[in-house]
Parts: C-alpha cells; sequence; structure tokens
C-alpha cells in the first residue's frame, strides 16, 4: 500500500480528512506518519488518538531554515513514504528539500493561484471584491506557491461573507478535494512533467482541473 507522509502545523482537519478517506477504503494508502513544525499543533494529538504515529520536529531548534529541512528530511524518510502531503504547514522549505521530494510533494493552498499566494487569503479575496473563492491541490516546486496546479475547488463570495466564513467554506472544500487528488497520485495516475501536470497521460490546463 503506497505510503504517506503528512506535515502540519495547525488543526490538521485536512490529515483528518486523509486519514478518514483511508479508514473508509475511499482512497488505498496508509497514513505511515505525521510531522509538526510546531509542539502545541492540535493535529498531533488528533493523529495519536487515531494511532498514527505523530512527531515534532520544531523549527524554533534549530539555526536556520537548512538545518530544520534536513531534520524534516530525516524525520520523513524513516517512514519512507511514496508521498509527502503538506496539510496546513506553515514553513517556507528550503529549494534542497523540494528538489529531495521533486514530483512526490503535494500542497493544499486555500485560494484559486495563481491568486492570492501567501497569506490572508481569504481576507484578500473579500477585499479585491471577488465574487469567487476556493482551493488548489498543486506539486510543490521551489517557487512558493507556484508549481503547478493539479485541482481547484471553488465557492462563492456572497455580500456576508467574512474572512471566518469564507475559510469554513474553503475548508468543506478542502476535505473533499485533497482525497481525490491523493487518491490520483497513489494509483500512479498523476504525473508532474518537467513543465505540467498530467492526469492519466493527459496534459492539465493551468488552473488544474475544477
Ligand atoms: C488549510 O486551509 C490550508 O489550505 C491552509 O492552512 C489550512 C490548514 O488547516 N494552508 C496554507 O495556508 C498553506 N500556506 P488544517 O490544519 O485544518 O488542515
Amino acid at each position: 500500500t503506497p505510503r504517506l507522509v503528512i506535515l502540519i502545523s495547525g488543526t490538521g482537519s485536512n490529515m483528518l480528512a486523509l486519514v478518514e478517506a483511508c479508514r473508509r477504503g475511499d482512497l488505498d494508502a496508509t497514513v505511515a506518519g505525521v510531522i509538526s513544525n510546531r509542539p502545541d499543533a492540535a493535529g498531533v494529538q488528533h493523529a495519536r488518538d487515531r494511532d498514527i504515529p505523530a512527531l515534532v520536529v520544531d523549527h524554533k531548534e534549530f539555526s536556520d531554515r537548512l538545518a530544520f529541512d534536513k531534520a524534516m528530511m530525516d524525520a520523513i524518510d524513516e517512514f519512507d513514504p511514496d508521498l509527502v502531503v503538506l496539510a496546513g504547514f506553515m514553513r517556507i522549505l528550503t529549494p534542497e528539500f523540494v528538489r529531495h521530494y521533486q514530483g512526490r510533494l503535494l500542497n493544499i493552498h486555500p485560494s484559486l493561484l495563481p491568486l492570492y499566494p501567501g497569506l490572508n487569503t481569504h481576507q484578500r479575496a473579500i477585499d479585491a471584491g471577488d465574487s469567487t473563492h476556493g482551493v488548489s491541490v498543486h506539486f510543490v516546486t521551489e517557487e512558493l506557491d507556484g508549481g503547478p496546479v493539479v485541482a481547484q475547488a471553488v465557492v462563492s463570495v456572497t455580500a456576508d461573507d467574512s474572512a471566518n466564513s469564507l475559510k469554513d467554506k474553503v475548508h468543506a472544500q478542502e476535505h473533499v478535494l485533497y482525497p481525490i487528488v491523493v487518491k490520483w497520485f497513489v494509483e500512479g495516475r498523476l504525473r508532474l512533467t518537467s513543465k505540467s501536470v498530467t492526469l492519466d497521460g493527459k496534459e492539465l490546463p493551468a488552473s488544474g482541473l475544477r
């Protein structure tokens, strides 16, 4: 069975969506381990409650980004993953890390990329007066939130939406979308090529599938 390692920094609701998909049999994979860079991340306990090994690699204990990333790589590789899944992992990764997992590193980002890379995406969508917003799953490359998009889910923004209500709408979509994309990957259907992503050998559009 394909092995997943999931990296988190917070609640881990996306991690739990993947764990549940495996438990239900929707996703034929094993969550081999969860790693958090924050000792207080709620997701660490959520994983342990489900008998999934969860480690903390505290970025504050390292003198620089590369030292932290090397410790992360060691911890991740102990679990021998086929795919590394970033699920609310809030650290910028070094090129060394990204290259090490090239083609087997996915991220979920709460915006319709290329709109709003970085933080505070929900507020930025509201401030821009956007009528739609959403979430993207993409392969990670050396460009921050810039790797090729595999799939997006769209939500509508209504006049009464706040950053918080929008976050909830996006989360609901994330929990559906991420297991689907991970399923494509573990079934061997998804590939990162030199310039794009293919699903079943067909190149995907720049915005991914919607
Ligand atoms: C998710 O909304 C995810 O898209 C976002 O963090 C949240 C984590 O929630 N990721 C980023 O902002 C990446 N830069 P979770 O811990 O409940 O899965």
